[in-house]
């Protein structure tokens, strides 16, 4: 008989968590304005809000913490940091910063000015905030296929060179690089094909531009390409990591992801005056540029987690426990982002609550439903995301409702995901039942998801 798959790992430590009962949710949801980021942790039974930064730290890492150097200037974690940085991604030059929005907001101060256009496949929205901010523009050149959730594309979080090729004979002067992000977390946690990278290397080469890989989820990408693109099943994730970075001029990473800490990010480049300019900014915004808002502990479990994270028998257990649950949802034939994505199930509540109507925001009912049901909390990935038209002031409507639910990395088993899947079949059973949605009370004027409050349409 052949053996079943199982875990890379054994646990060594836990966390209890608590089921609670449906009149407690019903009073903390409402009090939480329908907003799941608003929850307290402990009124939530499976949290799936995120996977960023959620994931538990092996025991390399927590011996790594052990030995961190807290000096100010010149630490050994700093060190330790910057050889795994050179060593696994092929960068000289990295900047430490507190997290991934904050090596946006640093390296974007140097690279973004008013109205230039920065061309890239789904731009992640603090990616996105970062450059409106800046009154620059974003345009999204994924493939279309991106958009219908029941196309299985092996890599449908690539960017559409078409599309790239297009926006740059009509505005390449007004850009300054061209934006890849692996996976496409809006996308569904999708791949971009190692192809698709050269691709766009090529027309960045063509009008001289650099290229910029935003790598929160670099090894997860690279997990599909070994697994997935031709040419690659017999290479390292180490060796495949390391091609994809010399199709980049420089990334942003937020470490919170698959370098498997629950904080930190950084800038790697491999050019130099880039470096010192954002050095500037690094110490204005971030600390110091031996340490860029990061402790010296967690530079070291960075370390270690970028090791860990492009081993292949860890991201083959993490993959595959988010393949397990589309698999769970397939049972029960509730529709989500095909294939399963890296990172998470991003169901699509366009499909589920199709009489709620768009403007009452379909995912976040479903998310609330989700919530009342088990207790579990997925995220809105929809309309109250896609936020308003910052020159309009309208709202924008994706193509796309869906509801994200991410796995953290290393955290949950496998009866977590029949839990998860079983309290969806419910939600689903009663689809019908649910025909109205929500409406906005109170929305901050940028990246209103995160403290948008919400009460029941009547
Ligand atoms: N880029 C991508 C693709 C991301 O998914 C995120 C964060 C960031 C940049 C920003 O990094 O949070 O460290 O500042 N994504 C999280 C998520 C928040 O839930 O998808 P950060």
């Amino acid at each position: 008989m052949e053996l079943p798959f199982a875990e890379s790992y054994r646990i060594k430590m836990v966390e209890s968590i608590r089921r609670s009962t449906r009149p407690e949710r019903e009073k903390w949801i409402k009090e939480a304005q329908y907003n799941l980021f608003n929850l307290r942790s402990e009124q939530v039974f499976i949290d799936l809000l995120t996977d960023s930064g959620t994931g538990a730290m092996s025991d390399r890492q927590w011996a790594a913490m052990m030995t961190g150097d807290e000096s100010y200037a010149g630490a050994s974690s700093y060190y330790n940091m910057k050889n795994a940085i050179k060593d696994i991604l092929g960068f000289d030059y990295f900047l430490p910063t507190h997290q991934g929005r904050a090596a946006e907001n640093v390296l974007f101060s140097v690279l973004i000015k008013e109205d230039d256009i920065i061309p890239g496949n789904s731009h992640f929205d603090t990616t996105k905030g970062h450059i409106e901010f800046r009154r620059a523009h974003a345009i999204d050149c994924t493939i279309d296929e991106a958009a219908d959730t029941q196309k299985e594309l092996p890599f449908k979080g690539n960017m559409s060179i078409e599309k790239l090729e297009k926006v740059m004979a009509e505005h390449h002067e007004k850009v300054p690089f061209i934006l890849i992000t692996v996976t496409n977390n809006t996308a569904g946690g999708q791949p971009v094909s190692m192809e698709c990278i050269k691709g766009v290397r090529q027309v960045a080469d063509k009008y001289k531009k650099p290229v910029l890989i935003d790598s929160a989820r670099f090894a997860e990408n690279a997990y599909f390409i070994k697994t997935r693109e031709k040419g690659h099943a017999q290479k390292t994730i180490k060796e495949i990591v390391k091609e994809m970075y010399t199709y980049a001029d420089a990334m942003t990473m937020s470490s919170k992801k698959d370098a498997i800490v629950n904080i930190g990010g950084f800038i790697a480049t491999r050019r130099k005056e880039w470096f010192e300019q954002a050095s500037v900014y690094n110490i204005m915004f971030e600390g110091f540029v031996t340490y860029g808002g990061m402790s010296g502990r967690d530079m070291n479990a960075l370390a270690v987690g970028l090791d860990e994270g492009t081993e292949f028998d860890y991201l083959e257990t993490r993959i595959k426990q988010v393949a397990y649950l589309g698999e769970q949802l397939d049972k029960y034939g509730i529709p989500y982002q095909r294939p399963a994505g890296g990172h998470a199930i991003f169901v699509d509540a366009k499909k589920i609550l199709h009489k709620v109507p768009r403007e009452e925001f379909q995912a976040q009912t479903l998310g609330v439903e989700l919530y009342l049901e088990a207790g579990i909390r997925g995220v809105e990935i929809g309309a109250i995301l896609a936020d308003r038209d910052p020159q309009t002031r309208e709202n924008r409507y994706p193509e796309l409702e869906l509801l994200r639910l991410a796995i953290p990395r290393r955290a949950y088993t496998n009866n977590h995901m029949d839990v998860i899947a079983a309290a969806l079949k419910n939600v689903y059973d009663r689809r019908d039942t649910i025909t109205r949605g929500y409406k906005i009370v109170k929305e901050a004027p940028i990246m209103r998801h995160f403290t948008v409050g919400l009460e029941p349409c009547k």
